[in-house]
């Protein structure tokens, strides 16, 4: 019952208050969500939104890709920087192409190349709306708050216990909205600094609100 009310929660909320208009939430497929995800992965939304747009115009496709040379794979990365991301994505679609149908399942996604476990709970989620666990920076500070999990919040004692809090409170539907308003929620509400909890629709169980330690959650990273 808890997990629920949990999950309903975040579901209502994404709903009301949650981002729609996210080009990558349009004609959503597992393609698109892999493209825009690993985009994502170390940069921010606003950054990315031309970036993917333009990806979109000149590989629509899976096998467009998978058939685009090195170099026009990088000229379109071209400034995003972590260009390992555009050297996997480009394995991946070679790979995915290959198969002759994207992987529909967290066991296959995870063997494509450069799709881990959070990418793969994205693309169960975004693109299928079936169960997909997510685990990144904005959940993991989330999480840490509402549960007050101290420590730091990617070593790998910490990080264990988040996924298994992941796995439990994924709900198996409204699967998308409950993954975007994870999402959305990190990246709004439960911000690194200055949060703002008076609007946060899990404050009254949030375990850091009650013990007053939003500000020392999640634990920072030694220097
Ligand atoms: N950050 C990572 N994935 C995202 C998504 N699908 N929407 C918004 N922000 C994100």
């Amino acid at each position: 019952l808890v997990v629920k009310t949990f999950q309903s929660q975040v579901v209502n909320w994404q709903k009301e208050h949650g981002r729609h208009q996210l080009p990558w939430q349009q004609a959503s497929n597992p393609y698109r969500v892999l493209v825009s995800e690993l985009m994502l992965q170390q940069t921010q939304v606003s950054t990315v939104i031309p970036y993917f747009n333009r990806w979109m115009l000149s590989f629509p496709t899976v096998e467009a890709l998978a058939n685009a040379t090195n170099d026009q794979v990088m000229a379109h990365w071209q400034g995003l920087g972590y260009y390992a991301r555009a050297r996997n994505l480009h394995k991946a679609a070679v790979y995915i192409s290959e198969l002759g149908a994207f992987p529909e399942s967290l066991d296959d996604l995870l063997k494509v190349p450069g799709v881990g476990r959070y990418t793969a709970g994205a693309i169960m989620s975004f693109a299928y709306d079936a169960y997909g666990p997510i685990v990144d920076g904005n959940v993991r500070r989330l999480y840490a708050r509402y549960f007050a999990i101290s420590g730091v919040t990617n070593s790998s004692a910490v990080d264990k216990q988040l996924w298994a809090l992941s796995e439990q409170l994924t709900p198996t539907e409204n699967c998308k909205s409950f993954a975007q308003g994870l999402l959305d929620l990190g990246a709004t509400i439960c911000k690194p600094r200055q949060p703002l909890c008076e609007q946060c629709p899990l404050a009254l169980t949030c375990q850091a609100l009650l013990q007053n330690r939003v500000d020392e959650l999640p634990t920072p990273k030694p220097k």
